[in-house]
């Protein structure tokens, strides 16, 4: 499975923070936002990774994670002109696709919570069709809304309805095989002029197979979009890091724990980052090893 982050867009709501710079290399706490929806990926196992992003922030982060081998990742870059929409991923990452399935996270999602691995294993073993979330929120109508009926069978998927049919909200972060490439681009941009992820799932929906996972009130899915929900996740990171003691994406710990780096590679990352915390937390892992965690 290829992973795809989207990490384009204006960033207007966050006007003038992200004038000249991109909205995901913005920070939340003390790692840019990217590394949040990276580790997303990592977790789910996925080490081929097309970054697609603006002509002018693009070459931001191919310097910050180069090809990704330091991580034991594969990364790629794509250039996205204009904000044309999130389906817009499968038509500028056709090639990088291939014959495969692929899972797209925007770059500005943040989920963090228990089970987090097990979710995402879960939706990656659907073969065929796509899978996305369900997540409870208070403002429905602020984003795409999914109906489900008893047995979670998706019934209705509407963008950012004025009546939502339900207060589950569709967070960015979606598993489809490979036929999304041919649906893509059939899809006609919208009265804002996107092409819609809410087609392409509607698209699913109709052939029968899209599939709903729904995330419990024990995990987290924060919003970074304006300037309070970047304090807020700020905010959240900041008191689980230091309450646990664990860090929330350090994607260096990640690559470690999921054997994409041996402890060596480790050790000399941490080494090299060892006058912050963030490289003391990472150089603490190869002392602490037996400790038990998950
Ligand atoms: P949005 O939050 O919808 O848009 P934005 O980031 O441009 O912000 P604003 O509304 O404040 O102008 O985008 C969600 C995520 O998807 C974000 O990480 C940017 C990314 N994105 C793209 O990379 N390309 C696109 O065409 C769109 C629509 C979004």
């Amino acid at each position: 499975m290829k992973g795809i982050i989207l990490a384009g867009g204006k960033g207007s709501r966050l006007y003038p923070m992200t004038k000249v710079i991109s909205k995901q290399l913005l920070p939340i706490y003390d790692k840019p936002l990217i590394y949040y929806p990276l580790s997303v990926l990592m977790l789910a196992g996925i080490r081929d990774i097309l970054i697609i992003s603006t002509p002018e922030d693009t070459p931001l982060y191919e310097r910050l994670f180069k090809n990704g081998n330091s991580l034991g990742l594969n990364i790629s870059y794509a250039v996205q002109k204009e904000p044309r929409g999130l389906a817009d991923a499968f038509i500028i990452g056709e090639s990088f696709i291939e014959s495969d399935s692929v899972c797209l996270i925007l770059g500005d999602n943040l989920f963090y919570g228990q089970d987090l691995t097990k979710v995402l294993n879960t939706a990656k073993e659907v073969k065929e069709g796509a899978v996305i979330f369900g997540y409870p929120v208070k403002n429905a109508s602020s984003f795409g809304v999914v109906e489900f009926d008893e047995s979670n069978k998706v019934i209705s998927i509407e963008e950012k309805p004025s009546n939502p049919k339900s207060n589950y909200a569709v967070p960015g972060l979606y598993f489809y095989d490979n036929k999304v490439v041919e649906i893509v681009k059939n899809i006609k941009p919208s009265e804002r002029g996107e092409i819609e992820i809410t087609c392409v799932n509607n698209e699913y929906l109709k052939m029968n197979m899209l599939n709903v996972v729904l995330l419990g009130r024990g995990m987290a899915w924060l919003d970074t979009g304006t300037p309070t929900g970047l304090l807020n996740a700020s905010q959240y990171v900041e008191t689980i890091q230091s309450r646990q003691g664990f860090y929330i994406s350090c994607i260096e710990e990640i690559a470690w724990r999921r054997g994409f780096i041996t402890e060596e590679q480790l050790y000399t990352i941490g080494k090299s980052l060892k006058m912050t915390e963030y490289g003391q937390y990472i150089l603490s892992l190869t002392d602490f090893k037996k400790r038990v965690i998950k």
